[in-house]
């Protein structure tokens, strides 16, 4: 197999994850994983991210300790989140997003109980053994934000490269003074966490597959 296609295959092997088994990735391929994300570039290679990998009994306690948030509605947030942030045209994606992933469900707009159950099961990282927290510099200026993006990408090629799945979570970031506290750290903005482990085969929920833009949808090739 040449490069181009194993990149390829890893590109599009990388889903966002829903439901894990609840076996643990061995602790030496974790930190090969976080080793080779480590090479993603930065601006001026200032490499602003800060990353807390968590797993085992401190996984237990962060867990607890968002859904405890969560129940009472304790959130903060570090990155505003708005609805007005969308353009029309990303709510239009937003919207179909939400159609096919909650459609591929069976789940309608009034099942609130099952859509309850989703967000509790997304704070507890839809049951992965394992979560990494990705905190930009406390300025959040959007260039070095954009780089811990950069990070962020890598990392889950990185982990797909290894057989790992993953889903990076926005919505850990709405209880970041939470996450801070649990984990004890200070300084940093809370940009996202990503799930990780390895994927239930059996669940629905890892069957649906989102759709992209055709790509004259966001890309412009300039020629003359
Ligand atoms: C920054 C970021 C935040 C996300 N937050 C969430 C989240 O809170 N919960 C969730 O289930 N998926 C979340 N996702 C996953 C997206 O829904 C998913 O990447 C998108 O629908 C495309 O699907 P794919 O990753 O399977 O290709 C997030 C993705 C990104 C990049």
């Amino acid at each position: 197999m040449t490069t181009t296609s194993t990149v390829e295959q890893v590109i599009r092997g990388r889903r966002a994850t829903r439901a894990f088994r609840s076996d643990a990735v061995p602790a030496e391929t974790i930190e090969a994983i976080f080793d080779l994300a480590r090479n993603a570039p930065s601006n001026s290679n200032t490499q602003p991210w800060r990353v807390e990998v968590v797993s085992g009994a401190a996984r237990e306690r962060v867990a607890d300790a968002l859904v405890a948030a969560h129940e009472a509605g304790r959130r903060t947030v570090d990155f505003p989140y708005r609805e007005d942030i969308f353009e029309p045209v990303h709510q239009q994606r937003r919207r179909a997003w939400g159609a096919e992933f909650y459609g591929a469900l069976g789940v309608g707009r009034g099942d609130t109980d099952t859509i309850a159950d989703l967000d509790r099961r997304s704070l507890r990282f839809y049951e992965a053994p394992h979560v990494a927290f990705l905190f930009a510099p406390d300025s959040g200026d959007p260039r070095l934000t954009a780089d811990v993006g950069m990070y962020a990408q890598t990392l889950l090629l990185a982990m797909t490269a290894y057989g790992i799945a993953s889903c990076p979570q926005a919505l850990l970031s709405f209880y970041a003074d939470t996450v801070r506290e649990t984990l004890g750290v200070t300084g940093g903005k809370l940009l996202f966490g990503v799930a990780f482990g390895y994927a239930d085969p059996t669940a629905t929920v890892n069957t649906v597959v989102a759709s992209r833009e055709p790509l004259a949808g966001t890309t412009r090739f300039h020629t003359l």
